[in-house]
């Protein structure tokens, strides 16, 4: 979501004739598009503030977007003087307004509103993959979470709008749509769902792959299920967020699903798409968790093998009610098992990118490699396969045959 909103303010900031420039020092504005999920990024933001208001010209104009904007509100300005602007995850379309009046300071962290999807600029989709929010906020309550403080309850845009964009995406070079949501199978307009969305966009020829991200495990209903049983243009993976093995910490976490029910949509999907791969988000050390909460973690993430994975040690944040909880779990331990569930993940992913090795898939380029001289594909499960060829002369879409694996990505070569 941060990715699609900074493109989307750059688009916003070309469109009044402006240009990027990778020097600090010759910006005429900087913004800090933030997160704060958790407490590192938001510290990262300020010791990043403390360096670029020293670089920068004393004309340029400073300013922070995102959650963090709405964490800190006007704190921010007693923080760094220096700010011009702090607009939170929905205010980022008033940004022309410090432009037309730099010596205001400004402040907007309001939420509720859909507004900045229309007040600002269609986008054309450049790279192949666009990005489509569908819906933004959420109403589930974790309760070591922010974002319901920072984006607010959630609100679905308009069935027809997210329509308009998807076609308006394929028209400018879209090969793949990735709705996007805090919650993004929760999505409800009038009697539209997230599985009608992506009927709509699997009629347009030019959009070959599909996906959405990130779901809510309860919200996974059957005709979302269904699709990936009826549409080969979504993808055979999914990211839904587990967070724990243990009933007791999902629990205090206020996630009301059992261990159960969670396995059983993993088992219906699997029957759905039976290559179909599941990726997760796990806390470690959230309040109280012991270490036979943490170990029926590791054991739910080997029975249901997930791959391409995220894992956070448990940061208490303002406004949520873990971070008052008792028994807060002591970092080294916190540091203990993020290794140790970090060491069995990647384990289970290079497991099965072994597995893919003499299978040919069909491919979409995603550019260059780090030296300029490979290209990267992603595969329909979202690992990375280096291809040895020329990214200039790269064709977006390849079928590739898997020739070498190891945890991080794949080799291939063209089938
Ligand atoms: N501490 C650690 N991780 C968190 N996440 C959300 N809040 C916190 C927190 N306070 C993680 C969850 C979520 C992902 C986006 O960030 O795993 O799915
Ligand atoms: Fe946060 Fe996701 Fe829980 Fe919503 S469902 S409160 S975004 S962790």
């Amino acid at each position: 979501m941060n990715v699609y909103d900074g493109m989307r303010i750059a688009a916003m900031l070309r469109a009044r004739g402006m240009t990027e420039t990778s020097e600090l020092s010759d910006a005429d504005i900087i913004i800090l598009n933030t997160c704060s999920v958790r407490e590192k990024a938001t510290d990262k933001v300020f010791s990043a503030l403390g360096r670029i208001r020293l670089a920068k010209k004393p004309s340029a104009l400073l300013g922070i977007v995102g959650c963090v904007a709405r964490e800190v509100g006007s704190g921010a300005f007693r923080r760094v003087p220096e700010l011009n602007f702090v607009l939170g995850p929905q205010s980022y379309h008033k940004l022309p307004q410090i432009l037309d009046n730099p010596d205001s300071p400004l402040l907007n962290i309001d939420l509720g509103g859909l507004e900045k999807f229309d007040e600002m600029p269609q986008m054309d989709s450049s790279p192949a993959v666009a990005y489509i929010p569908i819906q933004e906020g959420c109403n589930h309550v974790c309760t070591y979470c922010i974002v319901p403080f920072t984006r607010g309850r959630e609100i679905s845009r308009p069935y027809a709008d997210v329509v308009r964009d998807t076609k308006h995406a394929a028209q400018t070079g879209a090969i793949e749509i990735c709705f996007l949501g805090q919650n993004v199978n929760g999505y409800k307009y009038e009697n539209y769902r997230l599985s009608d969305l992506i009927r709509a966009a699997a009629t347009l020829p030019k959009i070959k792959r599909i996906r959405f991200t990130s779901s809510y495990p309860t919200e996974m209903t059957d005709d979302l299920i269904e699709m990936f049983a009826i549409e080969p243009k979504l993808l055979p993976f999914l990211n839904m967020p587990i967070q724990s093995g243990s009933p007791d910490v999902l629990k205090r976490m206020n996630r009301p699903y059992s261990l159960d029910s969670y396995i059983d949509i993993v088992n219906k999907l699997r029957v759905a798409r039976p290559d179909i791969q599941i990726s997760s988000d796990f806390i470690v050390g959230f309040p109280g968790e012991s270490d036979d909460d943490f170990q029926q973690t590791m054991d739910i993430a080997q029975r249901i093998k997930y791959i391409n994975s995220f894992t956070f040690k448990y940061s208490p944040r303002p406004h949520t009610a873990a971070a008052i909880m008792p028994d807060q779990v002591p970092e080294n331990i916190k540091k203990e098992r993020l290794y140790k569930l970090d060491a069995m993940l990647s384990e289970i992913q290079r497991e099965f990118n072994v597995s893919c090795v003499g299978k040919t898939l069909e491919c979409l380029c995603e550019g260059a490699d780090k030296t300029g001289k490979h290209t990267i594909y992603r595969t329909p499960y979202m690992q990375q396969c280096i291809v040895n060829i020329d990214p200039n002369t790269a064709p977006q879409m390849a079928k590739i045959k898997i020739t070498n694996a190891n945890k991080a990505s794949l080799r291939g070569e063209f089938a």
